[in-house]
């Protein structure tokens, strides 16, 4: 697995104001967005393209466009829904697929509780969104029922990350090739005994949503 840490000032600026405890829901969530944007240029880097020719008021020229078939978009239910529109607005022609996700928050075990994805993934190109790389198993999994319906090319994006996540995901992904690329907005330094990233925001869904 490839990790990318988006080193840029606005990011680390947007992260301080959601880490914020004072920070309210309706404002987490724009700052969620925001930053999502600015993560989604970074891992867009590699997103697949092809030559067409257009002409310009003054002379023909060959630009570029997005390839077929379109790259799919998987935000992880709930938190990754707050990534959703970030992503969106810079590939408004990508299609976008639903996992349903839950911890119990008492063992972390993962359950999957809901999915809408295309049956046949072969040689899709795929960004899966959750906000909080924390253990690394609902992320890990995400990418396993994808790699398993055929996607080739799959990118992770997380505002925040855990070592101790980055580590699970290299050690369960090590064999997926192209390798997956993570991009995240900061790895923090750990997580504590109830898998809450330390010093990390909380947790990232009540936040967005409220707890329900
Ligand atoms: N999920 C969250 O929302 N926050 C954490 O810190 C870890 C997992």
């Amino acid at each position: 697995m490839r990790v990318h840490v988006a080193d840029h000032p606005l990011i680390a600026h947007k992260l301080t104001y959601l880490r914020d405890k004072r920070t309210d829901s309706p404002t987490f969530r724009r700052l969620a967005e925001e930053l999502m944007t600015l993560l989604a240029y970074e891992a867009t880097r590699e997103v697949r393209v092809e030559p067409f020719e257009i002409e310009t008021p003054v002379a023909p020229t060959t630009g570029i466009k997005l390839s077929n078939p379109k790259p799919l978009i998987v935000p992880i239910l709930r938190a990754g829904l707050g990534m959703l529109e970030g992503m969106v607005r810079l590939l408004p022609s990508a299609e976008v697929g639903f996992l349903g996700m839950q911890r119990d928050e008492e063992t972390l075990a993962i359950t999957t509780y809901a999915s809408r994805l295309p049956e046949d993934l072969t040689g899709r190109q795929v960004y899966v969104l959750d906000p909080m790389l924390a253990t690394g198993g609902s992320m890990g999994d995400a990418i396993q029922f994808l790699v398993d319906r055929g996607a080739s090319n799959i990118t992770a994006v997380c505002l925040l990350a855990a070592p101790e996540g980055i580590a699970t995901l290299q050690a369960r992904l090590a064999d997926i090739d192209p390798p997956v690329t993570l991009v995240t907005g900061s790895i923090d330094e750990k997580l504590n005994e109830h898998g809450y990233i330390v010093p990390g925001l909380g947790d990232a869904g009540d936040r967005l949503y409220g707890v329900v």
